[in-house]
């Protein structure tokens, strides 16, 4: 089983970028902590963070054959990608939103999610630990449809 966790704006930041709320940990060290997680579940993992809608929108495009799901922090484009909540849907992957704050406990602009609803579920308010949360999700719930995507 491989799994894909997408970063998307300013997470590069993480660890230095409004402690307060996003907490200390770095986007590396997040990364470490879920590759040992992985390894305990017997998956692997391909990390990635952009900046870039498109690039984000370029990797979940290509990601059905290679990868059986889909980790996402969609970070600011949550809130205001069509574009990337149309590729979740296309890909046609499970995917699972995670987000480090609690979106709902925040500005009204970060409590609507235009890509939850093509999640297979969404986390929030854990910090880092979200990502681990969201990666064992992820793989319970292919586990659970018993397939395989992959192709190549
Ligand atoms: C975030 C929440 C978003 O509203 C924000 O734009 C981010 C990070 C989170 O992980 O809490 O960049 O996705």
């Amino acid at each position: 089983m491989h799994i894909l966790i997408l970063n998307g704006p300013n997470l590069q930041m993480l660890g230095r970028r409004e402690p307060a709320v996003y907490g200390r940990a770095t986007l590396s060290g997040i990364e470490e902590s879920v590759r040992q997680v992985a390894a305990g579940l017997g998956v692997e993992v391909t990390f990635r963070q952009s900046n870039h809608e498109g690039q984000l929108l370029d990797w979940i495009g290509e990601a059905p054959g290679h990868f059986d799901g889909i980790v996402i922090n969609p970070a600011a484009y949550t809130h205001t990608s069509v574009g990337l909540r149309d590729a979740i849907a296309g890909a046609g992957l499970p995917a699972v939103e995670v987000h480090l704050s609690n979106v709902h406990a925040r500005e009204e602009f970060r409590q609507r999610s235009l890509t939850a609803a093509v999640c297979v579920g969404v986390l929030c308010g854990f910090g880092a630990a979200g990502y681990e949360w969201a990666l064992r999700a992820l793989v319970r719930h292919l586990q659970n449809q018993g397939q395989s995507t992959i192709t190549t």
